[in-house]
């Protein structure tokens, strides 16, 4: 069967994503839809102008809402430029929570209208509150939103890891936790190369790692004044987790009963969204920093939605 994908904002990041499913065949037909008309169909057109290079074939249509109703993904990736420029320079994501709120109702009630029943995956920032919004505009179940959270941020802490210690970022296994922001923190007692705990090693600065990643994304933002490829290959490493039916933990934002926000922890991810949480054994002063990121997002949350 056809593995259908909408994304809903075809900035950097959504063009990013794109292109990614459409080099390396993970989609057969897209939407792109976008305010921008003109843009949206440039960018699709640009792609057909690529059909001919290209080992497959993806089916694109613009601004087609109707065509959500039998997708499987919906990926937002809206926002606007200028206010995602000023997060990044002054290290805040909630400068975007103005204009990406606003734009988050009109967009649940289309995504509702079109029938879809699919896995909304959120990109747009701050994403922890916005995927909670999305999901409270659409009502779907919350196992069908999820957040593209820190399994960005995990993979800069697994970047930072691998260059200190000289080994491939995905031989670094572990996780960045809590907030897609300022109060998120890196799960030591998970992080692992070939089996050791690297917070045992004296040798390497924990606090100069965890905040390399942490502000991973204003640094690049600070060369290129946005950032793409590392949000586009974490949102497609959730996508293929979604549509092969993987099973897969990931860190992704998810809703936590237990904490009654949307934040990330690992979860494990198919063909219905989260399927349930994974256990972990976190040490004291971890679930202390993961109950202080759950009140700051469930704050900013309630200070929105209210
Ligand atoms: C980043 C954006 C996606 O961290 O928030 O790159």
């Amino acid at each position: 069967m056809a593995r259908k994908i909408a994304i809903i904002g075809l900035g950097h990041v959504g063009a990013a994503i794109a292109h990614g499913l459409v080099t390396t065949g993970g989609a057969d037909e897209l939407i792109f839809i976008d305010t921008n008309s003109a843009k949206a169909e440039a960018e699709a057109l640009d792609f057909q102008d690529a059909a001919a290079n290209l080992k497959y074939d993806v089916h694109i249509v613009v601004n087609d809402w109707q065509a959500l109703n039998d997708a499987d993904i919906v990926i937002s990736t809206l926002g606007q430029i200028s206010l995602q420029k000023t997060g990044q320079a002054t290290g805040d994501r909630f400068v975007e929570l103005q204009f990406t709120k606003q734009q988050v109702r009109g967009v649940a009630d289309k995504i509702v209208a079109s029938g879809f029943h699919g896995v909304l995956v959120v990109v747009t920032n701050p994403v922890d509150v916005i995927t909670a919004l999305y999901q409270r505009f659409t009502g779907f179940p919350a196992n069908r939103v999820i957040g593209s959270g820190t399994l960005l941020d995990t993979a800069r802490m697994q970047r930072a890891v691998g260059v200190a210690l000289g080994v491939n970022p995905k031989s670094v296994s572990g996780y960045n936790l809590g907030e897609h922001g300022n109060s998120q923190f890196t799960a030591w007692s998970t992080v692992r190369v070939h089996g050791e705990l690297v917070g045992d090693d004296a040798d390497l600065d924990l606090d100069a790692l965890e905040d390399e990643a942490r502000r991973g994304g204003y640094t690049v933002y600070a060369g290129k004044e946005f950032t793409s490829y590392g949000i586009a290959s974490a949102t497609i490493h959730l996508v293929e987790a979604v549509l092969s039916d993987s099973h897969e933990v990931l860190p992704a934002s998810t809703y936590q009963t237990d904490l009654e926000t949307y934040l990330s922890y690992p979860v494990v991810v198919g063909r219905a969204g989260v399927l349930h949480k994974a256990p972990l054994q976190l040490t004291d002063s971890e679930q202390q920093k993961l109950t202080e990121s759950a009140a700051y997002i469930k704050q900013r949350f309630d200070d929105v939605y209210a």
